[in-house]
């Protein structure tokens, strides 16, 4: 006999919590103390002494020539597009799924964020989306590497190196995550990584820029440190810069997260692959696949598909459903050109669609992103994945338990099975 649900009444699948995030021990307490002591806590000069090191040790993980820590993963993007130059009246492709960072980054330059659809194998930008949409105004495209997976290197650099058009990678999500054996961030022109709470590496706050290029090096720095220059720097005119400096604090605490890093990611790997083995035989769910080129997966957010008609129930009670079983989840990111972080209405947005020349702000046509937030994306936060075998198959127990249970989920009247309970 199928279990009740617990969103009717019935007992959890999963009562205790699960893998706490963030995750610290003594080594950040260590380097607390040692930025306390040292009685040299912040970002100037640039790079300070913590930084210098995060900075070099970010480079070698990553296998990019050049880091830069700046103070979030909205600044370094915004540092990113500053330092290519993208101003006024330019235009920048940027994923209908993302959070609204990487749209706000073209306009903090003033130029005009152009949604491109994503690929439903992956939830990241679509290449045959970016073809379309790239103008003679195109002065960048911001693949994001969503969830765990990454955006399709191979099509996208190709694309970028036939139009003329630089990358700029999104790598929020994915820091340690390799390509074909090659670190993310490094394909484009310059990588942003984030550093937020929710990450797989974080310091409650803070962002870090990769580069190859020595002159985007230059201008990055400059960009984070107020305008000012190093004596070595050889870019020609000034640049109009913030403080975008990381403290020694942060740096501290994220030197000690990124000694934890390797046994993560490996950790969350292993425990996807027994996910995904375990959905497989869930008629009307399937997990987002691995893509045999991601040599290193680095999960964020892990993300199952959901298939309404076959599932019997819609994806809204699913989630509901699975948050009642004690199992943490969402949906993912809105389609980031209708959330309600970025106004159409906003100074910025209108001046940026004004000087592209475009008044009007037509809804992009990006089906394949409106039906997954709408109907398909279950994420479970990577915290979840950090456990062992049983934390993972009280996953999969949640999972199967809603699936058996679906048409009573379908047809019950949840406002009243949630005052009863
Ligand atoms: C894809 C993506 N890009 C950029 C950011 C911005 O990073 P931050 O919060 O560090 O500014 C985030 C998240 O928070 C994100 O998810």
């Amino acid at each position: 006999m199928a279990q009740r649900l617990a969103i009717l009444g019935g007992d959890p699948v999963r009562s205790r919590a699960f893998t706490r995030w963030p995750v610290f021990d003594d080594r950040e307490r260590a380097q607390l103390e040692d930025v306390l002591t040292s009685a040299n806590w912040g970002g100037f000069p640039s790079p300070n002494r913590k930084a210098a090191e995060l900075e070099t040790r970010f480079a070698v993980m990553q296998g990019a020539r050049f880091a830069i820590a700046t103070t979030s993963g909205t600044s370094a993007l915004e540092v990113a597009l500053k330092a290519l130059a993208v101003g006024p009246g330019d235009e920048v492709i940027v994923p209908a799924i993302t959070f609204a960072a990487t749209a706000y980054a073209p306009l903090a330059c003033m130029a005009r964020p152009i949604f491109a659809d994503v690929d439903p194998a992956t939830a990241c930008i679509s290449p045959t989306s970016v073809e379309r949409l790239i103008t003679r105004r195109t002065k960048a495209i911001i693949p994001v590497h969503y969830g765990a997976s990454v955006a399709d290197m191979d099509q996208l650099s190709a694309l970028a190196r036939d139009r003329g058009v630089p990358i700029v990678e999104d790598c929020a999500h994915v820091p340690g995550a390799r390509w074909r054996d090659r670190g993310v961030g490094t394909f484009g022109a310059l990588g942003c990584f984030s550093f937020q709470s929710s990450k797989p590496m974080t310091a409650g706050e803070g962002g870090m820029i990769t580069t190859d290029n020595p002159d985007l090096e230059q201008r990055c720095q400059s960009l984070i440190n107020c305008g000012r220059r190093r004596p070595t720097d050889s870019f020609e005119t000034p640049l109009l810069g913030a403080n975008y400096r990381m403290t020694e604090w942060q740096c501290g605490v994220l030197l000690a997260q990124m000694e934890r890093m390797p046994e993560q990611m490996e950790r969350k790997s292993r425990n996807a692959e027994r996910l995904r083995g375990a959905l497989a035989r869930i008629p009307g769910l399937r997990a987002i696949a691995r893509d045999p080129r991601l040599t290193r997966e680095v999960i964020y957010a892990f993300i199952v598909l959901a298939d309404e008609p076959v599932l019997k129930v819609s994806r809204n009670r699913f989630v509901r459903a699975l948050r009642a079983e004690g199992i943490p989840c969402g949906v993912g990111n809105d389609p980031v050109y209708r959330s309600a972080l970025l106004p159409a209405e906003s100074a910025a947005y209108r001046t940026a669609r004004e000087l592209s020349g475009d008044r009007a702000f037509k809804t992009p046509d990006c089906p394949n992103a409106e039906r997954m937030f709408e109907r398909e994306m279950i994420a479970i936060p990577h915290e979840v994945l950090l456990g062992d075998d049983s934390d993972i198959d009280d996953v999969i127990a949640a999972m199967r338990k809603i699936a058996e249970n679906a048409t009573d989920l379908s047809s019950a009247n949840l406002e009243r099975a949630s005052r009863a309970s």
